[in-house]
């Protein structure tokens, strides 16, 4: 079992921790590089000089492999009716925090790789990348791979799994719909075409030639072997890590996580404009889960956003992203290191 995830990732364990922006940073990477797994740091919500600073700690802590992971998103052009709409339906709730809709500023919230990432990868060299909604551009694709990183990235279906072996990553992550945060799709967004990690698993192995990495509810060893019995090279989770200290998890998320709440989660749009899955908060009972109202990615987080911190002022989690798997049970608040080398049962 160690043999094969050495040559593709260079660790130990078969565990990558899952890059998860907006809850973690250096610190999660380095627990669980140290451990034996390879650490992954989120970009999406960086700059570049953040990540450079990342990466650097990263470096000064561990000589171990590490991911860095970045969106792939084409960037909508701003629709203004769109946002006074979504600013429409939000009013209710507005008035009832006492804000005023009008001082709101627009703004994207995630940024996609681009030519400045693709130069910061040629300095940085990581082991490894990993890329969510598809891949970038060819040209910058290739600058990824001539800088030596091994390339990964997250299929929903089998067709995004062929598209991504065709299109030369050296390894797919079988997102299975039951995975905490975005959905990682790219060729489809229709839902109802992506299957549960049991059934997209095997046969993504079928389907392609490069090794699989299986994403999507796995809690403990227990489930990280079940997925490698069905083919996985090696396993990516994240809700599990979402309590451990070295996160940076918020406390009305952890607060939600550690709750019988992280029983019931849902795919919603409402926060960026993508479908996500996050515990069933008010926001999504009182607006539906899934509103074709909402901005596209990543237009709707501006209007969302100051109904979160006042919420967040309050110690709620109403209006907050509560990202997570349809399985919470891994969640503790015990270090990353610990966990990582708990799901590889060693
Ligand atoms: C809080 C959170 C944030 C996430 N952010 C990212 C991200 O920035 N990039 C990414 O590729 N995947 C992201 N994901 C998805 C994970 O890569 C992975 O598919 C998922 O965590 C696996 O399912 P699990 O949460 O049930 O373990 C995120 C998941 C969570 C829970």
């Amino acid at each position: 079992m160690t043999i094969p995830i050495r040559n593709l990732l260079g660790t130990e364990l078969p565990i990558i921790q899952a890059p998860m922006a907006g809850v973690q940073g250096s610190a999660l990477a380095i627990a669980v590089c140290d451990a034996g797994g390879l650490g992954s740091l989120p970009c999406a919500m960086l700059s570049m000089a953040a990540v450079r600073d990342e990466v650097a700690a990263i470096r000064a802590a561990t000589g171990r492999p590490f991911n860095i992971n970045f969106f792939c998103h084409v960037p909508p052009a701003p629709d203004a009716q769109r946002e006074a709409a979504w600013r429409a339906a939000l009013a209710p709730w507005y008035a009832e925090a006492g804000l005023d809709p009008a001082a709101i500023p627009a703004g994207p919230g995630r940024k996609p790789f681009d030519a400045d990432a693709a130069a910061l990868v040629e300095a940085v060299r990581p082991a490894v990348v990993s890329f969510h909604f598809g891949l970038p551009a060819a040209p910058l694709l290739a600058r990824v791979k001539a800088a030596g990183a091994r390339v990964l990235a997250s299929a929903t279906t089998i067709d995004e799994a062929r598209w991504l072996e065709a299109h030369g990553v050296d390894g797919v992550i079988a997102q299975g719909l039951e995975a905490g945060g975005h959905r990682g799709h790219f060729l489809a967004d229709d839902l109802t075409r992506q299957p549960g990690l049991f059934a997209l698993l095997p046969q993504i192995v079928r389907a392609v030639g490069v090794p699989v990495i299986a994403a999507g509810g796995i809690a403990d060893a227990r489930g990280v072997a079940a997925a490698l019995a069905l083919g996985a090279a090696a396993v990516q989770v994240g809700t599990a890590y979402l309590l451990c200290p070295e996160a940076t998890t918020s406390k009305v998320h952890r607060a939600a996580l550690a709750s019988d709440a992280a029983r019931h989660t849902a795919l919603t749009n409402l926060f960026t404009g993508r479908p996500a899955r996050a515990i069933v908060n008010r926001l999504m009972r009182e607006l539906g889960t899934m509103n074709a109202v909402a901005p596209a990615f990543p237009l709707a987080v501006a209007a969302i956003a100051p109904l979160r911190t006042a919420a967040e002022a309050r110690g709620s989690g109403d209006f907050s992203p509560l990202w997570c798997g349809q399985n919470a049970s891994g969640c503790s608040a015990r270090p990353a290191g610990e966990l990582t080398r708990a799901l590889a049962g060693v």
